[in-house]
């Protein structure tokens, strides 16, 4: 028959190779689990919400509720004549390491406190006074001009962006002014990119760990808490410098 009918012998050969391997084939060939798909880009992260209290905004980011904005009104506070005597502002200055031509961005500068005290000592650098709020550039605008102090620049913000050139700044200041921040994710990425790479964070917050510390809660930051927010938006932790009498001065660096 298969002289008689060589293509019939043809097909049936064919037949008999793919039934062979069909049967041969792996079963776990078959069934193996699909590759696990690529995580999804984070697109926006996840704040969280919460009975709002009184000096908070009822939203939350890694467990923390974000505090209310200190006004405008405030400045009064913040100029305060037994500032350096309760917070030690020119000592905490004192333990910034600054070249004399370094570019600072005070971050929430607020009346410029810590802005005009800074200024003189990087005389061929300057301090870039970042706020949100117009009334505190007016106010800034103002001393720098009563001062004499040519070296800060008022810096319009926004609640989510710094808005200042990539890798523009040595170091970037926030003296009581990160808590208040209502999207610190997008806040902490736009400073990641406004740093040079080895840039550095000064982070001042009223020590939320002792409770001598005569501060609201909402006002107040633990070091756990901020090494969290900070390290998980990319920034390494340098030290906590713990020699001032009310809070915290934290260091970071832009890997
Ligand atoms: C409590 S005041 C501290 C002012 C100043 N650092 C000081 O210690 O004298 C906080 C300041 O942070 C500002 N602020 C809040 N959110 C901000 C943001 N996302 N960007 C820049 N400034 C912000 C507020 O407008 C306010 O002037």
């Amino acid at each position: 028959m298969f002289r008689r009918h060589p293509a019939l012998t043809a097909v049936l050969l064919l037949l008999a190779t793919v039934g062979l391997y069909l049967w041969s084939k792996p079963a776990a060939v078959a069934s193996a689990p699909a590759a696990p798909a690529a995580p999804a880009p984070v697109v926006a992260p996840a704040y969280g919400t919460c009975p709002r209290s009184p000096d908070g905004i009822g939203k939350t980011w890694m467990g923390r509720e974000i505090s209310q904005v200190m006004g405008h009104p405030g400045i009064g506070w913040l100029e305060r004549d037994n500032r350096e005597k309760e917070e030690a502002p020119s000592k905490a200055i004192a333990l910034l390491e600054l070249a004399p031509d370094a570019v600072l961005a005070d971050i929430g500068a607020g009346s410029g406190y810590y802005s005009f005290r800074i200024a003189p000592k990087i005389p061929r650098g300057r301090v870039v006074a970042v706020d949100i709020q117009p009334e505190m550039l007016d106010f800034l605008k103002k001393e720098s001009a009563r001062l004499g102090i040519p070296n800060v620049q008022p810096h319009l913000g926004a609640i989510d962006d710094v808005k200042l050139p990539p890798a523009s700044l040595d170091a970037a200041l926030m003296v009581d002014a990160y808590h208040e921040f209502d999207h610190p994710v997008e806040m902490l990425a736009s400073l990641r990119s406004a740093l040079k790479p080895k840039g550095r964070i000064y982070l001042l917050e009223y020590r939320e760990e002792d409770p001598k510390v005569p501060i609201k809660p909402h006002h107040k930051l633990s070091e756990a808490q901020a090494r969290k927010e900070f390290e998980a938006a990319g920034f390494r932790f340098v030290m906590n410098k713990p020699d001032l009498p009310w809070q915290h001065l934290l260091i970071f660096e832009k890997p």
